[in-house]
């Protein structure tokens, strides 16, 4: 069974090759690889695979999507990127965040994610209140969460692993401080962090720490802190499923 795209024009294709350089660019010399990455899951990861709502179309730069408070500091993202979009008015905005979000776990040195043009842009707003919350720590919290995208626990624990990037900044979230080391370098450090407890001057998010309490969720933390491979062929797959959910079709 394989994913039937849609077909888009030879214009179309060159803006997304020209605009994936231009990306990359911005993207290493601003540093925002982390903010980005973060902004394509939010914008994604409102998906209701049961009433087919949300998902990545577009909508996040909008005030009401916004507003919710678990998008705190995304609204600097999207401002960040606006000029550039700019630059490539054929492209959707839907298509435009998910592509920076494949070329920030790139410019990073994480794996490369297959990219697929076409998603439209939606002007239906998803309701505010479904994108995770780090301050919950049991299990069923995420699962609630990333089983209503159609998600799996594997993948849960999989796209976990983007936490190897970037920190939280209390202004925006209350939390403070990055997971690893080096927060700017896509690695599996945040299994490995995980597993050896909490350090000074790292966070380990309530979120974080729910990977370590569950007998499904334990042991992939230890098979991606052993296995950065592993970890780096599973975590493409899962960022490709999570950057087209509720657009891509199953072929039959
Ligand atoms: C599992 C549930 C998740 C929860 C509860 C969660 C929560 C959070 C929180 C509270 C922050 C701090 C934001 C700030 O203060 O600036 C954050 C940052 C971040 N999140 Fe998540 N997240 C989750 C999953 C994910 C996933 C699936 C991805 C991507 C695939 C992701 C990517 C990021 C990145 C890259 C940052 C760093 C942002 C920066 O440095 O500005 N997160 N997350």
């Amino acid at each position: 069974m394989g994913r039937c795209y849609p077909s888009v024009s030879e214009e179309y294709k060159k803006a997304v090759d020209k605009c994936k350089r231009k990306l990359r660019g911005f993207i290493a010399e601003k540093h925002v690889a982390p903010l980005i990455l973060r902004l394509a899951f939010h914008s994604a990861g409102t998906y209701d695979v049961r009433t087919k709502t949300g998902g990545p179309f577009g909508t996040i730069r909008n005030p009401a999507e916004l507003a919710d408070g678990a998008n705190n500091g995304i609204e600097i993202g999207v401002a960040l990127l606006e000029p550039i979009k700019e630059q490539f008015p054929i492209l959707s905005y839907a298509d435009f965040y998910q592509l920076a979000g494949v070329v920030s776990v790139e410019v990073t040195g994480g794996p490369e994610i297959l990219f697929h043009p076409g998603r439209p842009d939606k002007s239906e707003v998803p309701p505010n209140g479904r994108l995770p919350d780090g301050r919950r720590g049991e299990p069923s919290h995420l699962r609630d969460v990333f089983h209503r995208m159609g998600l799996s626990d594997k993948e849960i624990v999989i796209l976990s692993g983007a936490h190897t990037l970037g920190r939280a900044h209390r202004e925006r979230t209350g939390f403070e401080g990055p997971w690893t080391n080096n927060p700017l370098i896509f690695d599996n450090n945040y299994f490995k962090e995980l597993l050896s407890g909490e350090k000074e001057g790292l966070i380990q998010l309530p979120s974080d720490k729910a990977l370590l309490i569950d007998p499904v969720f334990h042991p992939l933390v230890e098979k991606y802190a052993a296995d950065e491979d592993a970890f780096f062929a599973d975590y493409a797959d899962a960022h490709l499923n999570l950057s087209e959910l509720g657009w891509y079709k199953e072929s039959h």
